[in-house]
């Protein structure tokens, strides 16, 4: 499937029970072309509003941490683990990843990020491993079939509790030494 093909298929999922209660599925957004890809958890009430990743106060904060380090979302790809809104925003259930999984997995072959990074613990789970203690192991890399994975605590964490945002802060900069070393791309600064 192609990127376009692949968009219009997934805009009209009813793989599992959250297309019943969706206003729209959250496909992602940014280049099809990035070389990094953030994941996150699954739309809020706004994105499922607007259609789009991160555009609530979870998302404005993205948009900070990724000019830390001369991102925007014209140059990454950000996507979630589920496209749909779960009710009153409960973390997604295993169903509902699953059925989900063969998206995020089709934006992935079809993007080949060198780095992704999950934002948070739910991402975090499904894509580094099982066990993945968010709170001990975020910042930390792991490699897979050639590409780079990390994982930062997530921006809606970020606003409980500002006191992880110095770890956040060293973790962003880790990731801006990874895409000098392994992106084709140039990233102003
Ligand atoms: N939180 C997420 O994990 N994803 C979004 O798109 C918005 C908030």
């Amino acid at each position: 499937m192609e990127w376009n093909e692949l968009r219009e298929a997934c805009l009209s999922c009813e793989r599992c029970a959250l297309s019943e209660t969706r206003t729209n599925v959250v496909f992602g957004a940014g280049s099809a072309d990035a070389e990094i890809m953030f994941i996150g958890e699954g739309p809020g009430e706004q994105e499922d509003k607007k259609g789009e990743p991160f555009v609530g106060r979870a998302g404005k904060l993205l948009d900070e941490m990724l000019a830390i380090i001369d991102l925007d979302r014209t140059n990454i790809y950000i996507a979630n683990m589920v496209k749909c809104r779960p009710p009153r925003n409960r973390d997604p259930l295993t169903i509902e990843k699953d059925a989900c999984m063969v998206w995020l997995r089709e934006q992935t072959r079809l993007i080949r990020p060198k780095i992704i990074v999950c934002l948070g613990r739910i991402a975090a789970v499904s894509i580094i491993r099982e066990d993945f203690k968010i709170s001990q192991e975020h910042g930390q890399w792991t490699q897979r079939d050639g590409v780079w994975i990390t994982a930062l605590y997530h921006p809606a964490a970020l606003l409980r509790d500002p006191r992880r945002r110095p770890e956040t802060f060293d973790d962003l900069k880790a990731i801006q030494r990874k895409i000098r070393e392994v992106c084709d791309h140039t990233y102003k600064g």
